[in-house]
């Protein structure tokens, strides 16, 4: 497989990916080099990373808690502080092996720590891969406000090695699997054919090109618009619903705990249902999303009173203008429009469809 080399990224695939990581450090001879795991990717990541890496700079392993509820300021404390005592200095390399809460908190310490040391993503979760470690947002939350604190600093390279999906369970296959068919919606109608025919064969050649492919979208909606001025809003396709659904299913005990994936690929159907009303979709392609949304056999259905609360939460998004709220649409599979204001009765149609799958 090719690599995604620009001013911004390096992103390296496969064995090549070990190739230039040896070739850097080579060259950079760090003076330490810091892993970061969680006790996860400790336990499934680290023994295939390992014999990978040519180094004789000192390694030091920090392990953190597993799940979105350590990515918080308290851990990077706690991480600041070992570091330090490790001895880490500006010539230092962190890398970040693990899923997105790795790299979004790994990113984050190594930007910010002695001023910021060089680091490397080496994610290991099928989210990871093709959204979390690509496009240079680092960062944690603050108590139950997601991603507040952070900063845009890119890796040194991110690497994808598919060797790793083979430990991560299904549930976390078919969540980061929901970006790659975002991706196929609003950049590319035949990667969203390929990812339809594929099902849900994880482990082959044809998964690792859509891989690769899934990347190579997103890498390129984000060099072009670095600072989420236009194209980069594409990459919330499905997201204003699904972020309002997520919060929601939260507060709800009678309500099943809810992956961000599969927030948005409810979000997503939502969101084309609206595309249907405002922006031209056909109701071919509508059935195309539709019949893929049903084959994912989640079960949301709200009623009225809790579609009323997803409109208030919705309305608080920080991407609104002027408190109303704006969506992404599609006017085609691979074609979108941004800034869509829609009538909130049109919203309450849209969230009904949810329950006729
Ligand atoms: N920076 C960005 O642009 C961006 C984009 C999307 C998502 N994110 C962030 O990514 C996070 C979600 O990422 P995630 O879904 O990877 O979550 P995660 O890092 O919590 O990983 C999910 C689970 O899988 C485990 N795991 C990871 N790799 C494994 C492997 N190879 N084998 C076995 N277990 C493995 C983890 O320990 C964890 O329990 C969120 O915090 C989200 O905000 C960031
Ligand atoms: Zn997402």
């Amino acid at each position: 497989m090719e690599s995604i080399e620009n001013h911004l990224f390096n992103i390296y695939f496969q064995e090549e990916s070990y190739t230039k990581l040896n070739e850097y450090l080579q060259t950079k001879q760090p003076s330490s080099i810091f892993i970061m795991v969680d006790e996860n990717t400790m336990d499934h990541c680290y023994p295939v990373f390992m014999p990978e890496l040519k180094t004789e700079s000192r390694i030091e392993v920090i392990a953190i808690d597993p799940g979105e509820e350590h990515k918080s300021i308290e851990t990077c404390s706690g991480v600041w502080s070992a570091m330090v005592e490790l001895g880490i200095d500006r010539n230092s390399l962190v890398i970040n092996l693990g899923g997105g809460v790795i790299t979004d908190l790994g990113g984050f310490v190594a930007s910010t720590i002695k001023r910021g040391v060089d680091f490397i993503h080496v994610p290991t979760s099928l989210l990871g891969m093709v959204d979390a470690a690509i496009g240079g947002k680092n960062g944690v939350d603050l108590g139950p406000l997601k991603n507040q604190i952070g900063v845009i600093v890119s890796p040194i390279m991110t690497l994808i090695d598919t060797r790793f999906l083979r430990t991560l369970d299904e549930q976390q296959l078919v969540n980061g699997s929901i970006e790659m068919f975002k991706h196929g919606l609003i950049a590319d109608k035949a990667y969203w054919n390929d990812m339809i025919n594929a099902g849900k064969n994880y482990y082959n050649d044809i998964f690792d090109h859509l891989i690769f492919q899934s990347a190579v979208i997103k890498n390129d909606v984000v060099v072009n618009d670095p600072t989420e001025k236009g194209a980069r809003k594409a990459l919330n396709y499905g997201h204003t619903a699904g972020h309002a659904i997520e919060s929601f299913c939260l507060t709800q005990p009678d309500q099943p705990d809810v992956l961000h994936g599969e927030a948005v690929a409810a979000g997503i159907l939502v969101e084309s249902f609206l595309s249907t009303r405002y922006t031209g979709l056909s109701p071919l392609e509508y059935d195309s999303i539709k019949n893929w949304y049903k084959g994912l056999g989640f079960t949301f259905s709200f009623t009225d009173r809790d579609i009323q609360d997803m409109i208030q939460l919705m309305a608080h998004d920080k991407k609104n203008v002027n408190g109303e709220i704006r969506f992404v649409l599609l006017s085609s599979i691979g074609d979108f429009v941004t800034d869509q204001k829609v009538e909130n009765e049109d919203i309450v149609l849209a969230f009904h469809e949810l329950a006729t799958v």
